[in-house]
């Protein structure tokens, strides 16, 4: 089948490159002409495990191709997948001027029947939209085309993106009727062999689903982060509550890890969103609301442990810092919480030595040359001259290090663990005072 991706994103590009692998001849089109040419150069934009022998390998099959040119890609496919980003306006509710722009541009250059796919996750009634911008535009074209608009929005995880679209839990599928059905179906049906994991419903239903299970997901976090805090209070082992209550089927072990509170590009914007949309319809989220609170108020609790160790005035020290990118095996560091962890330590005059496996790159590119900022080379390196260490994201390479090494590398003998990486007993024996999350300092 012919299929246009517009957005060349960590959603656009996984998307194409997994179709483009069971056969589909597909186009991307993005507005970002320095990622086109980067791509077009065989240099892959994101880090994400698996992609670029994926993108390699089908570009050079011709089944995969990159333009800027919006006419073009909408002559190609007779499937228009949309899937720009959709980043919190000022008052927190989703920015559709992606989307609707890309409507727009469909509607502009089409001269034969077209089904759009919705892919980027949008507020309720954003479809009903979309298909109002592409009939304007016709309308005032003066042509009177056929076309379809679909919802079917992603529940990829970054770090895992690749695996997510190859063998999807669900795909789900809302339309306004029957019509686009059968072509939907023909562009999934390589993903959807063992058993049937298309779920149709209308197109409202469709973009709540999105909405809500990214809130649901969300929180589960913050209702164990909540449990953490309790538990220090009340001298109990989070962990250990953890495995006592994820062995509960009904509560799964699955996002039920305490930590340094949530990041990434969707769980702060989509609670966000879900939040405005409420009050836009009179409804008041409590829920929702305490989800986000606890959240934000998580973010701060490694440079709190920090501060209840060395005091509030860190000038002169030095701190070791694990891990940047809002979690493993990704180089994205939107609203990842070593951001916050990072600026609190400048803030309180503290210098900074970080590393991290995949994002330093794009920390360079956001916090310039700073003198109180060294990106190291590797974990150890970040160690030297630091007078403590802070873990915050749980790279499989942080989780056995020497800790005889770590001592000895460390001024102060103290490890802050935003992760729940270690057994406490173990750093204790070895010298090392350990703060973790929920594990009763
Ligand atoms: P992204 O910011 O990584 O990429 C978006 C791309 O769209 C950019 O390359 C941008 O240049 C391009 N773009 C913007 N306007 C355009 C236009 N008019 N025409 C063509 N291209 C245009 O975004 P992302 O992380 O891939 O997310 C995309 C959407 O998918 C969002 O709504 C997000 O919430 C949703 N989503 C993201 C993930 C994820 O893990 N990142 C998972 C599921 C859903
Ligand atoms: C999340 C969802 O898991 C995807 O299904 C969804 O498609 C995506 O958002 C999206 O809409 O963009 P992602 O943000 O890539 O995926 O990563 P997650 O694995 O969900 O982690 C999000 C954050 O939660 C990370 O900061 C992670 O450290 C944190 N987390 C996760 C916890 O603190 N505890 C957990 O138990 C799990």
């Amino acid at each position: 089948m012919k299929v246009t991706v517009f957005g060349i994103g960590y959603v656009g590009l996984v998307q194409a490159a997994v179709l483009a692998e069971v056969g589909h001849e597909v186009v991307c089109v993005d507005i970002n002409a320095e990622r086109v040419e980067k791509l077009n150069q065989g240099i892959i934009p994101i880090y994400e495990p698996g992609l670029t022998p994926l993108v390699t390998n089908n570009f050079q099959a011709g089944r995969l191709r990159f333009t800027t040119d919006a006419a073009f890609g909408v002559e190609h496919g007779l499937i228009q997948f949309i899937a720009v980003g959709t980043p919190p306006d000022e008052d927190g509710s989703a920015d559709l001027q992606y989307v609707l722009a890309v409507a727009k541009t469909i509607a502009t250059h089409m001269n034969s029947p077209k089904v759009v796919i919705d892919k980027s996750t949008v507020p309720v009634g954003t479809a009903d939209k979309v298909k109002q911008q592409i009939s304007t535009v016709l309308t005032e074209r003066a042509v009177d085309i056929p076309f379809d608009v679909v919802s079917n929005p992603e529940f990829l995880k970054e770090g895992a993106a690749v695996a997510d679209c190859m063998r999807p839990d669900r795909i789900i599928i809302g339309t306004y009727n029957e019509q686009p059905i059968d072509v939907v179906r023909e562009l999934y049906e390589p993903f959807n062999r063992n058993h049937d994991k298309m779920i149709f419903m209308d197109v409202r239903s469709a973009e709540l689903t999105k909405y809500a299970a990214n809130c649901m997901l969300a929180t589960k976090i913050s209702f164990m982060n909540e449990m953490a805090n309790l538990a220090e209070l009340l001298g109990a082992d989070i962990e250990a509550v953890r495995k006592g209550i994820g062995s509960d089927p009904r509560i799964g072990y699955h996002f039920i890890y305490p930590g340094c509170g949530y990041g990434g590009s969707c769980f702060p914007k989509d609670v966000q969103a879900l939040i405005r949309t409420s009050a836009q319809n009179g409804y008041t989220p409590k829920i929702l609301q305490a989800v986000e609170a606890v959240n934000n108020k998580q973010k701060y609790k490694l440079p709190t442990l920090v501060k209840k160790h060395f005091g509030d005035d860190l000038t002169g020290k030095t701190f070791a810092v694990w891990g940047l990118s809002f979690k493993p095996n990704t180089d994205d560091m939107r609203e990842a919480s070593s951001r916050v962890l990072i600026e609190e330590l400048w803030a309180a005059g503290a210098k900074v030595h970080a590393y991290d496996p995949q994002a330093m790159e794009e920390t360079q590119r956001i916090y310039g040359v700073r003198s109180d900022f060294v990106l190291c080379g590797t974990k150890e390196a970040a160690l030297q001259e630091a007078d403590a260490l802070i873990i915050c994201t749980e790279w499989q390479q942080f989780k056995a290090p020497d800790f005889d090494f770590l001592k000895q590398q460390l001024k102060t003998p103290v490890v802050f663990d935003g992760r729940n990486l270690f057994d406490p007993e173990r750093l204790k024996q070895k010298g090392l005072q350990y703060y973790a999350i929920g594990r009763g300092q």
